[in-house]
């Protein structure tokens, strides 16, 4: 026996999928005979006229029934000689996405039906694209109703020609073909004379034969802890199902998120004592040192698993309200549950050509790849190494239902392995060596505002003072770093921190920096506040009048925005937020520049005698 294989049979609507695995049943004689009677009575107002309706076995809803459609996932059990098989039938039509892929989060092989008589449709593809996204590795086309075309082997070509491709295009693992007949019963289980061309396996030897483990890359023992079993002072017990590998009694296990170490003592299985369990199997293990164990940490051992709150992962959007950036959720992965916020819809996915789209809002059944950040340290898994502990939900916090599930992709524990490396040349020392004491001054202003005039003024005086200097400017750092960023809110919040960051490592250098930007925000220029450190930032405001900027217009670029042909124009068609904290506030309209520069240069002197 090859051990039980699930798997999930997709197709559109009116593919025969139920028929498919009805005739299966029907033909391996894994009926009961009660079963097969109500089939043969049913049959009789079914829609074959009369004939077997296969389809009846697997058509459990009511609802479905009447409406000859499936609408949920209807989960079936069955074995034959050689091995057990739990089938999901999952609906075809567009709109129940939604079940196709929670039927597929549990699969290990899709059946994907495709009509001979129509070849591959956009619904396959957004099947078989579900099936690999959700981490299927194995999939057996069932090149259905070859009735229709009179068993016609050029007709079957065509197809699984077209199979190939897409296989090919949407990268899937291992792929079976196989032509069928649903309701006359060729290549189910018995192979037919009327298909004589045909030398391979029938779906059932191919589901019977299939090897799943083949490339399952994981490895080491991992048992997420369910419950801890305490039924007296003597015994604390952890209990929950081995997702991989295995453990003997005495061997060393590492609880995570905590690191700690502990031998195994004792294990239970099925109620009785163990010496060693594996994969799959419900255990309780207890340890032979007190260590801190509860729902949601993970026994390991040889296993390699991130410890995190944020990671990159695909996420299936099911909810009827949309997905906004910044969204917040219970998320529930393994046996953990723990509040988690959607913080970047990074691009999504057309599930019909798998091309990547810029998307701020995810809509029901649309896929995109996102970051998660938890709230608190969570143990998982990339999906691709491990899908227990590498898939997720997401749950709504106030009507508690799943309104996305979660495949991670990778890591973004950046920040974890960064460690400040300290230099024996200190700032301090730097900055004496200049004879000064590092400073930035931050103009904010309008476009035109005397800003950067102002600056360079400063700048030369500070020169032949013998000081050293830098100035950054907005056209200038937006022609090299900042070449990238345009006037958006968020291009310009990017603009301002790497400003910020970059006159911070030049004051570490010992430099006084003049940063000339317009920084139209005022939590941005907050935040250049807090990069930078209070004690080194002194802000002016260049409040000069829009009237004398636009009047000015020294680079032309208000007439341009008045014309409408510069969006996002500070003042003009994106607002221009007034300084709430400035040092030092100068109207260039009515203030000449030396004496504004004096101005500032009395503030600097001042700001490094403090200092000094
Ligand atoms: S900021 O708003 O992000 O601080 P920054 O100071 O870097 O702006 O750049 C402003 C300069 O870019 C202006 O002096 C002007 O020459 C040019 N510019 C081009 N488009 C715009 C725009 N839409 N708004 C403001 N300035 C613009």
């Amino acid at each position: 026996m090859d051990g039980l294989l699930k798997f999930i049979t997709c197709g559109s609507v009116d593919d025969g999928k139920s028929t498919l695995i009805g005739h299966m049943l029907y033909d391996a004689k894994l009926l009961f005979t009660d079963q097969e009677r109500a089939l043969e009575l049913d049959s009789r107002m079914g829609s074959r006229e009369g004939k077997t309706d296969y389809s009846l076995l697997l058509d459990g809803l009511m609802a479905e029934r009447e409406q000859g459609i499936t609408i949920d996932v209807a989960y079936r059990y069955f074995t034959t000689e050689k091995r057990s098989f739990i089938v999901a039938d999952t609906p075809g039509h567009e709109e129940y996405t939604r079940n196709m892929a929670v039927g597929a989060s549990f699969a290990d092989l899709a059946v994907i039906l495709v009509d001979a008589s129509r070849g591959i449709l956009v619904q396959t593809k957004r099947h078989a694209r579900i099936c690999a996204l959700m981490g299927i590795r194995h999939f057996i086309f069932a090149v259905n109703k070859m009735d229709l075309v009179r068993y016609s082997q050029n007709e079957y070509k065509k197809i699984e020609k077209a199979i190939r491709k897409l296989a090919i295009d949407l990268e899937l693992c291992h792929v079976k073909v196989i032509p069928v007949s649903a309701t006359e019963g060729d290549n189910i289980t018995l192979r037919h004379s009327r298909m004589p061309w045909y030398r391979g396996k029938t779906l059932l030897e191919a589901l019977e034969t299939i090897n799943i483990d083949e490339d399952a890359c994981e490895q080491g023992f991992v048992m997420p802890v369910q419950r801890v079993c305490r039924p007296n002072h003597a015994f604390r017990g952890f209990q929950g199902q081995i997702e991989t590998g295995s453990i003997q009694e005495g061997v060393e296990i590492t609880v995570l998120p905590s690191g700690e170490r502990a031998g195994v003592e004792s294990i239970l299985a099925a109620g009785q004592k163990a010496t060693a369990v594996g994969k799959g199997q419900a255990v309780t293990v207890s340890l032979n040192r007190e260590v801190d164990v509860s729902r949601g940490c993970v026994l390991v051992r040889d296993a390699r698993l991130c410890v995190g709150t944020m990671f990159t992962a695909s996420l299936l959007w099911m909810d009827d309200k949309e997905l906004m950036q910044g969204g917040n959720f219970l998320l529930k992965l393994g046996t953990k549950m723990l509040p988690a916020s959607v913080m970047d819809i990074k691009y999504r996915i057309d599930i019909n050509t798998g091309e990547h789209l810029a998307a701020s809002r995810l809509y029901k059944n649309e896929i995109a790849v996102c970051d998660i950040a938890a709230a608190s340290p969570l143990v998982y898994n990339t999906f691709a190494m491990n899908k227990g502990l590498g898939s997720f939900i997401l749950i709504d916090r106030i009507t508690n239902m799943t309104s996305a599930c979660g495949m991670i992709e990778h890591s973004l524990e950046r920040a974890e392995n960064i460690v400040w490396q300290k230099t024996d040349i200190t700032r301090q020392i730097r900055a004496e060596k200049m004879g000064q004491e590092p400073v930035t001054v931050w103009f904010t202003g309008l476009s035109g505002s005397g800003k950067s005039a102002l600056a360079n003024e400063i700048e030369k005086k500070l020169s032949v003072m013998g000081k050293h200097t830098m100035l950054l400017d907005g056209d200038n750092i937006r022609m090299g770093l900042n070449k990238n960023l345009g006037f958006e809110p968020e291009d310009r919040i990017e603009n301002i921190r790497r400003i910020a960051e970059v006159a911070k490592l030049m004051n570490d250098a010992g430099l006084i920096v003049l940063a000339s930007f317009i920084s139209p925000f005022e939590s941005d220029r907050q935040d250049a506040r807090r990069i930078i450190g209070e004690g080194n930032f002194i802000e002016v405001y260049v409040s000069t009048p829009l009237e004398v900027c636009e009047r000015r217009d020294v680079k032309g670029l208000y007439q341009k925005a008045r014309e409408g042909k510069i969006p996002n124009f500070t003042g003009i068609s994106s607002p221009y937020e007034i300084p709430e904290n400035a040092e030092i506030v100068i109207d260039t309209s009515n203030q000449a520049l030396e004496t504004s520069a004096e101005l500032v240069i009395k503030a600097l002197e001042l700001h490094g005698g403090r200092a000094g």
